[in-house]
């Protein structure tokens, strides 16, 4: 049976307190992302898809809804244990990679699990496995300066893969490679979805990117504004899909 690995009801996020000037980041936000499954979430700046993410990260609360993540619920659970999930249950790739330029490749990939205390005969295990997925197999002893940004991306999403988290969670994880790099972490992104059943989730300002998703979610204004799922479509035509949306936003109203 296929899970649910997010659920999002009625998500609604509102920074500043009660008699300060209040800012609605999130207004009324429902979803659900199946297991295995490969969204994109697009909309202008300023619509709420950092938000979302953040909430989705346990990195912010929401002000009102509730949010599942692999079955559980995170409204209902304390800062410390926040922290324990999203060290067991999320990974994350972002647009600076976030590589700590002080350890080896080896070493920042195998970070998720040395701060969980795994064992390093499980930890060299793991690493062997994800390098060899990305093919960074043979630079792990070289350090993020010496490497090219394709490679220090493929290193932070073999991290973001290393301790087998429930989603990965990416925001615009291609924005700071070239096109030729974006396209090769997209391939590799959807091959890890089809062959694994990686589910991913990405934030992205570009149609190219977005066109890898099976399905995109479009939000304006803090509010779902329309769903668009790949189904049957190539690629191409996808792209021209989500090129279509992305004209109609500030027009007019799903
Ligand atoms: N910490 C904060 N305090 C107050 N308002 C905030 C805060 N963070 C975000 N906002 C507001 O919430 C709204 C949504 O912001 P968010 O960062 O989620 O947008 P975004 O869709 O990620 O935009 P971009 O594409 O520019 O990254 C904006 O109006 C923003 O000004
Ligand atoms: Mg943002």
């Amino acid at each position: 049976m296929i899970k649910n690995v997010v659920e999002v009801e009625h998500v609604q996020k509102i920074y500043g307190k009660k008699n300060e000037s209040q800012s609605v980041a999130l207004k009324d936000i429902s979803f659900t992302m199946k297991e295995g499954e490969f969204i994109g979430i697009m909309g202008p700046s300023g619509s709420g898809k950092t938000t979302l993410l953040n909430v989705l990260s346990t990195l912010d609360r929401p002000t009102g809804g509730t949010v599942r993540i692999a079955g559980t619920d995170l409204t209902q659970m304390k800062n410390n244990e926040l922290a324990d999930f999203r060290a067991e249950t999320l990974g994350f790739i972002f647009q600076d990679f976030n590589l700590l330029e002080n350890l080896t490749l080896y070493e920042n990939i195998a970070l998720p699990l040395s701060l969980q205390n795994v064992k390093p005969v499980k930890i060299r295990e793991r690493v062997e496995v994800v390098s060899k997925q990305l093919g960074i197999h043979d630079i792990l002893t070289k350090y993020p300066a010496e490497v090219s940004g394709g490679q220090k991306q493929r290193t932070a999403a073999a991290r973001a893969l290393v301790h087998e988290p429930a989603i990965i969670l990416g925001d615009e994880p291609t924005g700071a490679l070239d096109s030729k790099n974006a396209t090769s972490l997209l391939e590799t992104m959807t091959e890890l979805n089809a062959k694994q059943n990686v589910s991913i989730l990405m934030v992205t300002h570009d149609p190219q990117s977005a066109s890898y998703c099976e399905r995109i979610l479009f939000i304006q204004d803090g509010e779902l504004y329309k769903e668009l799922k790949r189904d049957e479509a190539d690629r191409e035509h996808f792209y021209k899909q989500i090129l279509d949306v992305l004209a109609t936003f500030g027009t007019q109203k799903a």
